[in-house]
């Protein structure tokens, strides 16, 4: 192989690997965006809460508005790791992210948990199709990131469809 080819083949794998952490930091960018919508979420039911449920998910969605903030938190350093700013305003969130907020207004923990557990499902698919193209970058640390968020989000919908169905 002559010099001008081997350059033009480290050429096309740069440009190959610099798309590939291009979209990593999209996708990272994107759950950052969700976790924090999520966060201020969590912080409304917590609050709103009405009913017969009132106890458990109280206390529940503050156990998760802590543990999807230690998360963000995790998501947006690796961002730095990898040279970029992580997104850091509510309007950029609410722009990138694919959850809703809702309401302030009263609301039964039946129907937080089905909110929840759509939520949660959602992210849990996007975190899927991230795991998938970081599998090629053969950083552990990023991948070992998106499978402790999977193994997050598959436990709280079981948890979130278990009580919802009693
Ligand atoms: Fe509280």
């Amino acid at each position: 192989m002559n010099n001008e080819m081997h350059e033009n083949m480290s050429g096309m794998e740069n440009k190959e690997n610099k798309e590939n952490m291009m979209m990593i930091v999209e996708g990272l960018n994107m759950c950052l965006a969700n976790l924090n919508i999520m966060y201020v979420k969590l912080h409304n039911f917590h609050w709103n809460v009405v009913g017969m449920g009132f106890f458990d998910m109280h206390e529940k969605t503050q156990e998760l508005y802590e543990q999807v903030a230690e998360m963000f938190d995790r998501v947006a350093e690796k961002i730095r790791m990898y040279g970029y700013n992580p997104l850091a305003s509510m309007h950029s969130y609410l722009r990138v992210g694919t959850i809703k907020e809702a309401p302030s207004e009263e609301i039964n923990a039946t129907t937080v948990a089905n909110i929840l557990a759509d939520d949660f499902s959602q992210m849990l698919m996007e975190l899927q199709n991230l795991d998938e193209i970081a599998v090629d970058t053969h950083d552990e640390c990023l991948i070992n990131l998106i499978a402790d968020g999977m193994c997050f989000l598959q436990k709280n919908i079981w948890m979130m469809n278990a009580y919802k169905t009693r």
